[in-house]
């Protein structure tokens, strides 16, 4: 069969309220475009935990292996803070068992939302956060607490850093030719290292221009010339925080999505927040992250760029007409959002129908 199998994974709190959101869009766009797919729901995070006692159970990560694409809304939650094994513990370990270890966070500001943004915008923000995903302190031996100590290690192998900045440098030889790495080379013995290793990849994309940046400089930056960069390259746990406050440049953490990727087998797409605990049930969750999450995927894994555009097209008309959830200054509800993005997705292709008669 020709059909694409996707793996859905809706997680704990308004997980579940965006997935739907997201999946009634990615129905809505494949109707008029031959797209085929099968989604296949499975348990995961704390929903998992709850079902199975482990937030990743064997047989949702033989799902996600035996997908063309994953698509995850959120996990973790107050209700599981001191679970023996929490969410996000499931979370790290799909990133680890698929092997993702690059992970892309787009920041775009174009002059249809540059009014949402909390700072002043002079020219196009368009650039990407490409984080390593697999390594660094998130998963470094010794990690240890005793009641009189506590250590976790940052730790980073050539190889981990290598093929990370190759789809860094492969990015950016497609967009603008510019590749800033991130890090705290004035300190730290792994940034050291993340320079040496880069500036050998760097030497093979001539045309692309390589500079470094230090991370508490960089955030500062991405608040006073957000326009300078184009990609960002960058270690676990600093690319974790400066994607967040990329992200609310734009006007709304609850906007943006992400692709992870390996070299082989199925990339996952998700929005780059939490499961907000503090607006789960209000039917307000801004369902954009993971509308374009699904955008992403279509792009990504299975080459529907031209359904992606259509998508990324009723967004526009969304913040256009002001009908947007509270995170980004408006009275509307995640269903009118999705409503609204799905009509103009069909309103677009019976366009294109009737130019084609
Ligand atoms: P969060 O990202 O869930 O929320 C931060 C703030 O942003 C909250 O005020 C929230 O209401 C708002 N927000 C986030 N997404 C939104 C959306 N779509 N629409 C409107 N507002 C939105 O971060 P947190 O509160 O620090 O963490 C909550 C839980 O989520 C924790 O258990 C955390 O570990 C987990 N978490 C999971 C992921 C993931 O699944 N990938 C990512 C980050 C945090
Ligand atoms: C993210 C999240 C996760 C991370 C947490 C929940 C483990 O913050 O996807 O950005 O730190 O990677
Ligand atoms: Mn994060």
């Amino acid at each position: 069969t020709n059909k694409k199998q996707i793996a859905v994974l809706a997680g704990d709190y308004i997980g579940p309220e965006i997935m739907s959101a997201g999946l009634k869009v990615l129905e809505a766009v494949s109707k008029n475009n031959q797209f085929d797919y099968e989604i296949n729901a499975v348990p995961f995070g704390g929903a998992a935990i709850d079902e199975t006692g482990d937030p990743l159970p064997d047989s949702t990560l033989e799902a996600c292996k035996n997908s063309d694409a994953v698509l995850l809304a959120a996990v973790g939650g107050p209700k599981w803070d001191h679970a023996v094994k929490r969410p996000e513990q499931g979370l790290l370990e799909i990133r680890k068992d698929l092997n993702l270890f690059a992970n892309i966070r787009p920041t775009v500001i174009s002059s249809a939302t540059k009014e949402y943004s909390p700072i002043k915008i002079t020219d196009p923000v368009d650039f990407v956060i490409v984080r390593e995903l697999t390594s660094g302190i998130y998963f470094g031996q010794p990690r240890e607490k005793t009641s009189t100590m506590a250590i976790d290690t940052m730790r980073y192998t050539a190889n981990e850093i290598e093929r990370v900045a190759k789809v860094a440098f492969e990015m950016a030889s497609h967009r603008r030719n510019h590749v800033t790495l991130v890090d705290k080379a004035n300190v730290l013995a792994t940034s050291k290292f993340w320079r040496e290793i880069t500036e050998g990849v760097a030497k093979n994309y001539p045309e692309v221009e390589y500079d470094t940046s230090y991370v508490d400089t960089a955030s500062m930056k991405i608040i006073s010339s957000p326009a300078q960069f184009d990609v960002i390259l960058t270690e676990n746990l600093f690319g974790d925080i400066l994607s967040d406050e990329a992200a609310q440049i734009t006007g709304s953490l609850g906007t943006i999505p992400s692709m992870s990727k390996g070299k082989t087998g199925p990339a996952l797409y998700e929005p780059i927040h939490g499961s907000a605990p503090d607006i789960a049930g209000k039917k307000i969750a801004d369902p954009i992250s993971m509308i374009k999450s699904v955008a992403m995927m279509l792009e990504n894994s299975f080459g529907r760029g031209d359904m992606a555009i259509q998508i990324n097209q009723a967004i526009d008309e969304v913040y256009k007409k002001g009908i947007l959830t509270p995170d980004l200054g408006g009275s509307s509800s995640t269903e009118e959002v999705t409503n609204l993005i799905i009509k103009s997705i069909q309103e677009s292709s019976e366009d294109y129908v009737t130019n084609n008669v």
